[in-house]
């Protein structure tokens, strides 16, 4: 049988349309709704118990419009709210970007040190090093905050000779040390993958070498094994639809958000919601 149900996904902001685009991929004939906390982003600087409220209000939001999983596409939500918005929503499955990622960083390391690139809230929660240490613990993780590389990316930069100077910065301590340096580096923000070009070329300049991992691409892979498990395929011949919610900001959302989704938004393709709860 088909479910034809939408899947939900959230971010805090547009960083999240790397993965609907890397779902889109996989995944052709699913419905996607996507929300973007636009009104509250960042929430990489943000508390712990700030993120945890915000996006449990935003994936209650989400089951209004009946879906039947929720992919919470922001690292920052996933590090620290992974385990209240499973057990808020269940039994409905929700599938977070920590994990994914943290699997595919071990299979691509083989000298067994991985570097972590993030949000200040991500790499002061300590998900990845946990995630990869319950998978790996013999794998060594060093994690870098780099908060400038959001904004970098919001602004279309990804690839410019500025996004290069930060990610150099960002990437020396993690290659000072040749002995020490990482094989492979985790994308852990989902605003990242549009960075890698700059990455890219500041380890070319060094001389090294590392793979990236995107977990946009991940997840994606493990939210289609999970619709298969748990047979919630759509199976219709028909392509997909895609529907945008946003918290503030249409037009930005739209704009910007065409960077990270690769494919045009229009304005009048997003809807305004308000996730504040009434008092
Ligand atoms: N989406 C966030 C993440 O993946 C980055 C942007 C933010 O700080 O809200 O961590």
């Amino acid at each position: 049988m088909s479910d034809t149900r939408p899947i939900g996904v959230f971010d805090s902001g547009m960083g999240g349309l790397t993965v609907l685009r890397s779902l889109r991929a996989h995944l052709p004939h699913e419905n996607l709704v996507y929300l973007g906390d636009t009104a509250r982003l960042p929430y990489g600087t943000k508390s712990p118990e700030t993120v945890t409220a915000y996006a449990l209000q935003a994936t209650q939001l989400l089951m209004a419009y009946d879906v039947k999983m929720v992919v919470i596409a922001c690292n920052t939500a996933s590090s620290v709210a992974l385990v209240p918005l499973a057990r808020d929503l269940a039994p409905l499955p929700v599938v977070g970007v920590v994990e994914p990622g943290a699997r595919a960083g071990i299979a691509a390391t083989t000298s067994g040190r991985i570097g972590v690139l993030a949000t200040e809230s991500t790499v002061a929660g300590g998900a990845y090093p946990r995630a990869i240490a319950a998978l790996s613990p013999d794998t060594d993780v060093q994690q870098q905050a780099c908060a400038l590389f959001v904004a970098l990316a919001e602004e279309g930069w990804g690839d410019s000779s500025i996004a290069e100077a930060t990610a150099a910065r960002y990437l020396a301590p993690l290659f000072d040390n040749e002995a020490t340096a990482p094989d492979t580096l985790v994308l852990g923000c989902t605003h990242f993958p549009v960075l890698a070009p700059a990455i890219t070329k500041v380890l070319d300049a060094r001389g090294a070498r590392a793979t990236l991992v995107d977990s946009a691409e991940t997840t994606a892979q493990a939210v289609v094994e999970l619709l298969e498990m748990q047979k919630l395929k759509n199976t219709d011949d028909r392509t997909g639809t895609e529907r945008f919610l946003a918290t503030d900001a249409p037009e930005r959302f739209a704009r910007v958000g065409e960077l990270f989704f690769g494919r045009s938004i229009t304005a009048d393709q997003v809807e305004l919601v308000d996730l504040r709860p009434s008092i």
